[in-house]
């Protein structure tokens, strides 16, 4: 079974959020899709059981989410999407409002929001699909949407294990060439940060040994190269 081909699925990215007891967080999310039109319409979120967002969206049942733009720059995404709120403050630095439901919407790099509450949840595994009812919305500018395919290939970043996307390189055995000349990619396991030699000008293996990714600061033997995309 060639799981590249999944590469072909086309996402947007954005943030999902939630709070319970004064505690709030959000995650970046690729996994947001509106599932029904008639009456009120129904969106679905697929979230990772180890995220603090899915702990604080099955305590609220509310969840709001914002529709990211392609301003959307790595560290913006970082502080979402490979850092946790049971650790970092995710409302510090950022353009934020507090919604009709009182959870707070990111408006920074936003081009719209909605406000939502939980009314299934569906257990798949390492993530719950959580269906959603869409409460009330929020237009906030007229960027561009981000991709998923945008946030790859022009932003360069990747997805952690979390990510409902993510894909295990070494236990799928995909074909990976080695010790050729031409400038590879190379994947940061604990982050997702992509170190493309091309755009560096440097070889991976020419980096110092004490080299650490830009993003997460984990040391240069936490890389793999990148997946070949053959499609
Ligand atoms: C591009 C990208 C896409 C992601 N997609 C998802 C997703 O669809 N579902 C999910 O649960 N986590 C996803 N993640 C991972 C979470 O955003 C990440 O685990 C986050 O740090 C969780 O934060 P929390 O513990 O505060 O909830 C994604 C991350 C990135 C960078």
């Amino acid at each position: 079974m060639d799981l590249t081909t999944l590469f072909k699925i086309s996402y947007g990215v954005y943030i999902v959020g939630s709070s319970w007891n004064d505690n709030y967080s959000a995650c970046i999310a690729t996994t947001v899709m509106q599932v029904t039109s008639e009456d009120v319409p129904k969106l679905i979120a697929v979230i990772n059981k180890q995220n603090y967002t899915h702990e604080l969206i099955s305590k609220s049942k509310r969840v709001n989410i914002s529709v990211l733009s392609q301003n959307s720059n790595l560290d913006f995404i970082a502080k979402f999407g490979f850092q946790s709120g049971r650790t970092s403050n995710k409302l510090s630095s950022v353009l934020y409002e507090i919604g009709n439901n009182n959870i707070p919407i990111i408006t920074e790099n936003a081009i719209c929001a909605y406000e939502t509450s939980v009314i299934n949840e569906i257990d798949v595994g390492t993530h719950t699909i959580f269906v959603l009812l869409l409460e009330n919305t929020k237009k906030i500018s007229y960027d561009n949407v981000l991709t998923y395919d945008y946030y790859h290939n022009v932003i360069k970043g990747g997805v952690p294990k979390t990510a409902a996307t993510y894909i295990n390189q070494e236990k799928h055995k995909f074909n990976v060439s080695k010790g050729d000349d031409k400038m590879n990619r190379y994947r940061c396991k604990i982050c997702g940060y992509i170190y493309d030699e091309e755009k560096e000008g440097v070889k991976f293996e020419d980096l110092p040994d004490d080299w650490v990714c830009p993003l997460c600061k984990t040391p240069k033997t936490n890389f793999e190269k990148e997946i070949e995309n053959e499609l």
